[in-house]
């Protein structure tokens, strides 16, 4: 096998991805108020080792530097997120001219550099007022979102010419508000499936409000898809994967590109709501024209019914595949196996893969670090990627997950994604193989295996 650029639309994009509260630090400067990502990691016992994005990688007083390795990298465009407590403290009301202030620079030093900016309106960090006020499972969540949008479609919308609403809403929605493992950390099924259509909501109310500010700039949103196979062929296993599917992918999807909620599923959560939060007219709102479709991927999913029947318990089942540092078993052909289907169920709307990458255990010596598991990893997707357009995908792009070492949430620091190593103590960067491969494969250098 052999992949090169080549391989793939000469207008391509290639980039890599970060998000502001995993990166940034400087929670306190600039104007920034709190957002609930603060006050979770705050709160013990929350996130591993007691780790927070207090000082982050200083990304706030490093962008130019930063910007510099993504030119060494030689990508073409950079994925990065807007902190809503920086241009909105309090998530409502003024905006604070210095926490845009910082966007702009940001912005000014990427075009600069030729590289185009892709801003995340939401990635998870939501002001912790508006958290206090009930957060995403009230409606008037969406309304404050769709402002904030538009005041970034104000101050950014004349350079900024690619804009991604949300960064998975599921995420948002049920480890925010259903498991409680991400912030604000509450356990509350039917809040959960409240946040999730506010969320949506509040994306469509945010596409029009960046139409109407930003109209030349595409816009789009990010999902986390993936495939949902059976673990085996035993009773119940089909409806599981039925279930599965339905609520990490349709229940996301089909609001977005088809104005409905799949109805399997909401028969499926008839008895944690009745779903009297989704209003006359909400469902048009939700399935606003977008431009693109951000895809999040990272590894398929594989299930059965749960050991105690009648629980609706899941197991997720491992297929002795090599796994990354997660846990998560690295399967590349489940990447265009969703490609494949998104196209094939839902038409022919651009797809972007926005994310795409794996932790492992790397060791930086003698300032290298060897990290062949990832240029396995990076390079089996793009295959993946190069077979998906093959079979008819509309792709358009491809952002590795992450340009750096990061805070990776509830795993705190110990996780690395980066293809670039951070130093947490120097906040030293040093390229990794894996960046020194992507940089060789994005000069045009076909790479074998
Ligand atoms: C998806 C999220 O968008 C990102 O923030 C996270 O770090 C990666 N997955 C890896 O878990």
């Amino acid at each position: 096998m052999d992949l090169s650029r080549s391989d793939f639309p000469a207008d391509f994009t290639w980039g890599v991805a970060t998000s502001s509260y995993q990166i940034e630090g400087a929670t306190t400067e600039g104007g920034r108020g709190p957002s609930i990502w603060d006050t979770f990691s705050a709160t013990p016992g929350r996130v591993v080792g007691g780790d927070s994005g207090e000082v982050a990688v200083e990304h706030f007083h490093r962008y130019a530097q930063d910007v510099d390795l993504m030119a060494d990298l030689g990508v073409d465009a950079y994925r990065f997120s807007i902190a809503w407590p920086r241009v909105q403290p309090t998530g409502s009301g003024a905006v604070s001219r210095a926490g845009l202030a910082f966007y702009d620079r940001l912005v000014d030093t990427l075009l600069d550099k030729g590289i185009t900016p892709w801003a995340t309106l939401y990635h998870w960090d939501l002001p912790q007022p508006l958290e206090d006020a009930g957060g995403w499972p009230v409606r008037d969540t969406a309304h404050r979102f769709a402002e904030y949008a538009a005041h970034v479609a104000d101050a950014l919308g004349d350079r900024v010419g690619h804009f991604i609403t949300l960064n998975e809403p599921w995420c948002s929605a049920f480890l925010g508000y259903g498991s409680g493992r991400h912030a604000p950390g509450r356990s509350d099924a039917g809040a959960a499936l409240a946040a999730s259509h506010h969320l949506l909501l509040g994306h469509g109310l945010a596409v029009q409000a960046l139409r109407e500010r930003a109209p030349q700039a595409q816009v789009g949103i990010t999902l986390n898809l993936y495939p949902v196979a059976p673990a085996h062929d035993g009773h119940g296993t089909q409806d599981v994967v039925r279930r599965v599917d339905g609520l990490s992918n349709r229940w996301f999807l089909d609001p977005v590109l088809r104005g409905s909620y799949p109805q399997d599923v909401v028969d499926d959560v008839a008895h944690l709501t009745d779903l009297s939060f989704v209003h006359d007219g909400d469902l048009e709102v939700t399935s606003a024209s977008l431009d693109f479709l951000g895809v999040n991927y990272y590894t398929r999913h594989v299930v059965a019914p749960g050991a105690l029947p009648g629980t609706g318990e899941v197991d997720f089942a491992s297929r002795g595949l090599p796994t990354t540092a997660l846990g998560w078993e690295v399967d590349p052909e489940g990447l265009s196996d969703i490609l494949l289907r998104v196209t094939r169920d839902y038409g022919d709307i651009p797809l972007v893969i926005t994310e795409n990458g794996a932790a492992f255990d790397d060791e930086l010596v003698d300032g290298a670090v060897h990290d062949t598991e990832r240029v396995d990893f990076l390079r089996g997707h793009l295959e993946a990627g190069a077979k998906a357009i093959a079979g008819g995908v509309p792709l358009r792009g491809y952002f590795a997950w992450s340009l750096m070492d990061n805070f990776e949430w509830a795993e705190g620091y110990a996780k690395r994604f980066g293809i670039v190593h951070v130093d947490f103590d120097t906040q030293v960067r040093t390229i990794k193989d894996s960046g020194h491969w992507y940089a060789a494969f994005l000069a045009g250098e076909r790479t074998q295996y």
